[in-house]
C-alpha cells in the first residue's frame, strides 16, 4: 500500500495530498461522461488512499463535474478533503466566453457552492484570465469572497508572470495551476520561478501529457470523435505531429521497463521530483490507473535519470504547440491597467 503524504501549497497554510486527482475526464472533454456510480466509487477510493485534493471546474460539463463531486464527497467529513474548483469560462448557447468581472465572479462562486453542496470552496481558481478586466479587479472580488468565508484560498490558472505578480499584490495567491509535464516545460522559464519567489504553490495539470505519456499513439486509437484530444485545439495529437512525437513515448516507455515501473509512473515521478511545492493532479477514470499513479510516489530518480528523461522530450523533440490558436493561455493573459477600469 502506497502511503500518500501531505505538502504545503503556498504560504497561507493550505495543505494537500502530495498527489491530487484531476476529475475533468469523468464527465467532460475526454469522451462521453463515465457512469456516475463508478466515478463516485473512484473518488471515495481516492480519499481512502490518502488522495484528498480534488480538481474540478464549473466549465467541465458544464456543471456536471461539480455536481458529481458534490455527490461523491457527501457523507464524509468535509474537513478530510481539499476541494478546488474554477470559474471564468462561461458557456452560453454553446459559445465560450472568458469572464473575470466582479458580478460574474460572485455569481459563479455562489452557483459552484450550490452544485458542490458545500458552504466553502478550499481553493478557487480563475480558470483563464479575462484580458478585458484588470486582474486587480477580479482578485479584489475574490478577496471579498475570502472575507465572507465562501472560499479559503485563491488560485490562478494559465496566468502570466506579470499577472501573477499583480494579483498577488492585491491578495496572496496560494496556487498557480499550469500545464507541466515532460513534454510541456515552457512554464519553467518565467512562471515557475515567479511562483517560487512569491511563495506560491504549483499545481501541475496534464502531468501525463493528457495520456500520451501513459499510452503513446495507441491512446488515439480508442478515442471517440468528440474527444478533445482529436480536436484542432491540441496540435500535438494531430496525425502529422503524432507520428513524430511517438518517439518520445517510446523512449519513456523503454526507460520505465528498465526501471520496473510504468511510463505513467515515470512521467509522474519526474513532476514530483521537480520540488516539494509541486502537486501533480493526474486525471483518471479508472481505479487501477489511479492505484498505478500513486505508485509514482515510490519511484526514485537520480539526477542522471532526470536529465535522461528530459532529453527525450527536449523542446525541439516535441512537434506541435500544446494548444492551437483560439485557446487562451498564459502567453496572452495580460490584463489592462487598473486605472482603465470603469465599474459598471
Ligand atoms: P488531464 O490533466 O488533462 O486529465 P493527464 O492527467 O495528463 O491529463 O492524463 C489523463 C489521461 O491519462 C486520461 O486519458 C487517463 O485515462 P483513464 O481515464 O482511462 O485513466 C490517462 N491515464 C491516467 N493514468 C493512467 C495510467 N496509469 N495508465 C494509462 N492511462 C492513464
Amino acid at each position: 500500500m502506497v502511503k500518500v503524504g501531505r505538502i504545503k501549497l503556498g504560504s497561507q497554510g493550505m495543505e494537500v495530498s502530495t498527489q491530487g486527482l484531476g476529475c475533468m475526464g469523468m464527465t467532460f472533454g475526454y469522451g462521453p461522461p463515465k457512469p456516475e456510480p463508478d466515478m463516485v466509487a473512484l473518488i471515495r477510493h481516492a480519499v481512502e488512499s490518502g488522495v484528498t485534493f480534488f480538481d474540478t471546474s464549473d466549465v467541465y460539463g458544464p456543471h456536471t463535474n461539480e455536481i458529481l463531486l458534490g455527490k461523491a464527497l457527501k457523507g464524509g467529513t468535509r474537513e478530510k478533503f481539499e476541494l478546488a474548483t474554477k470559474f471564468g469560462i462561461s458557456y452560453v448557447d454553446g459559445k465560450g466566453e472568458i469572464r473575470g468581472d466582479p458580478a460574474y465572479v460572485r455569481a459563479a462562486c455562489e452557483a459552484s457552492l450550490k452544485r458542490l453542496d458545500t458552504d466553502c470552496i478550499d481553493l478557487y481558481y480563475q480558470h483563464r484570465i479575462d484580458t478585458r478586466v484588470p486582474i486587480e479587479v477580479t482578485v479584489g472580488e475574490l478577496k471579498e469572497l475570502v472575507e465572507e468565508g465562501k472560499i479559503k484560498y485563491i488560485g490562478l490558472s494559465e496566468a502570466s508572470a506579470s499577472t501573477i505578480r499583480r494579483a498577488h499584490a492585491v491578495h496572496p495567491i496560494t496556487a498557480v495551476q499550469l500545464e507541466w509535464s515532460l513534454w510541456s516545460r515552457d512554464v519553467e522559464e518565467e512562471i515557475v520561478p515567479t511562483c517560487r519567489e512569491l511563495g506560491i504553490g504549483i499545481v501541475a495539470y496534464s502531468p501525463l501529457g493528457r495520456g500520451f505519456l501513459s499510452s503513446g499513439p495507441k491512446l488515439l486509437e480508442n478515442l471517440t470523435q468528440d474527444d478533445f484530444r482529436k480536436s484542432q485545439y491540441l496540435p500535438r495529437f494531430q496525425p502529422e505531429n503524432l507520428e513524430h512525437n511517438k518517439t518520445i513515448f517510446e523512449k519513456v516507455n523503454e526507460m520505465a521497463t528498465k526501471k520496473g515501473c510504468t511510463p505513467s509512473q515515470l512521467a509522474l515521478a519526474w513532476v514530483h521530483r521537480r520540488g516539494n511545492d509541486v502537486c501533480p493532479i493526474p486525471g483518471t477514470t479508472k481505479i487501477e490507473n489511479f492505484d498505478q499513479n500513486i505508485g509514482a510516489l515510490l519511484v526514485k530518480l537520480t539526477p542522471e535519470e532526470m536529465a535522461q528523461l528530459e532529453s527525450f522530450a527536449a523542446t525541439d523533440a516535441v512537434k506541435g504547440d500544446r494548444y492551437g490558436s483560439g485557446m487562451a493561455t498564459w502567453k496572452d493573459s495580460d490584463t489592462p491597467p487598473l486605472s482603465s477600469w470603469k465599474a459598471a
